[in-house]
């Protein structure tokens, strides 16, 4: 997967964000994590896949100004530019094959987020080794909390999502009595979730809704690809990194009432002293 893939969905991807209630959900983790970790003000963060640079926005306005953001899609960075007040400073184009240029030219980072089921764009053989790259972008003692779906191994060696639904081909409407709004126009997305081997992939369209009581065609088409591992190998890959001390924060706040796919389950992990 590249971060190509999110260009024809980037405008409709804050909307949708915001009708699903992600983009509040998202940003009540970051908070939570950051008084659980006691980042302080000066902290320098990178989130490293900010997408329409949400969180960036979130910390800059909590007073953490040392925040930026990267994201390998061009749209999705335009996007953030113009949905927040963000200099062009805090927001950049960055792959992550790209990472270690970025910590050569911008130094180290006391924490790093890849938030968002963002790393399971990469495909699974090249996971470890931008886990290895975030490990030496980050100063010692430095975090990083990477989420992803929670898939687990069951007796027969199949993985399995907690939301088994998932699993099987699946269409929904994303925005069942929530059309959202781009551009002054009313849109409705839907999404079709297939498996193959260990690949999910995930297919948007989006049509917009007319007044004139005709059909609409469906105008955008949009696929996505995600690569399905167990935690416990997303655990391993980040020890074989070099992080100590990986914790499982899969959880939220009993008393958000997460509607599916959050929360996420997240990892958090350290760079030693
Ligand atoms: C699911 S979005 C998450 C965005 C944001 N963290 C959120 O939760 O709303 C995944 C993001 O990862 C970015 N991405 C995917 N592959 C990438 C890569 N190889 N390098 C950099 N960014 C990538 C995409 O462009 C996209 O913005």
């Amino acid at each position: 997967m590249s971060s190509e893939q999110y260009e024809a969905l980037a405008p409709f991807y804050r909307p949708l964000a915001k009708a699903r209630e992600h983009f509040e959900m998202e940003c009540s983790l970051v908070c939570s994590f950051l008084s659980r970790l006691r980042v302080g003000k000066e902290a320098h963060i990178l989130d490293a896949a900010c997408g329409t640079g949400d969180v960036v926005d979130l910390l800059h306005k909590a007073g953490y100004s040392n925040t930026r953001g990267i994201d390998g899609s061009a749209t999705m960075i335009s996007q953030a530019s113009s949905l927040t007040h963000l200099s062009p400073f805090s927001l950049s184009i960055c792959n992550w094959s790209e990472l270690r240029n970025w910590w050569n030219r911008n130094g180290k980072y006391d924490l790093v987020f890849l938030l968002g089921n963002s790393i399971a764009h990469a495909e699974a053989p090249q996971i470890p080794s931008i886990l290895k790259c975030v490990h030496a972008g980050l100063r010692n003692g430095g975090i990083f909390c990477v989420d992803q779906r929670n898939w687990s191994m069951d007796k027969e060696g199949v993985l399995r999502d907690s939301k088994p639904e998932r699993r099987i081909p699946t269409l929904r409407d994303l925005t069942k009595g929530r059309p959202i709004q781009v551009g002054g126009k009313t849109f409705e997305v839907h999404d079709l979730c297939e498996h193959m081997d260990n690949i999910q992939k995930v297919t948007y369209r989006v049509r917009e809704l007319t007044t004139l009581g005709e059909e609409p065609g469906w105008q955008m088409w949009c696929e996505l690809s995600y690569s399905v591992f167990p935690l416990s190998t997303m655990r391993a890959w980040l020890v074989e990194a070099g992080f100590r001390d990986v914790q499982e924060w899969v959880t939220a706040p009993e008393e958000w009432s997460y509607r599916e796919p959050w929360p996420y389950a997240v990892l958090v992990a350290r760079k030693a002293d």
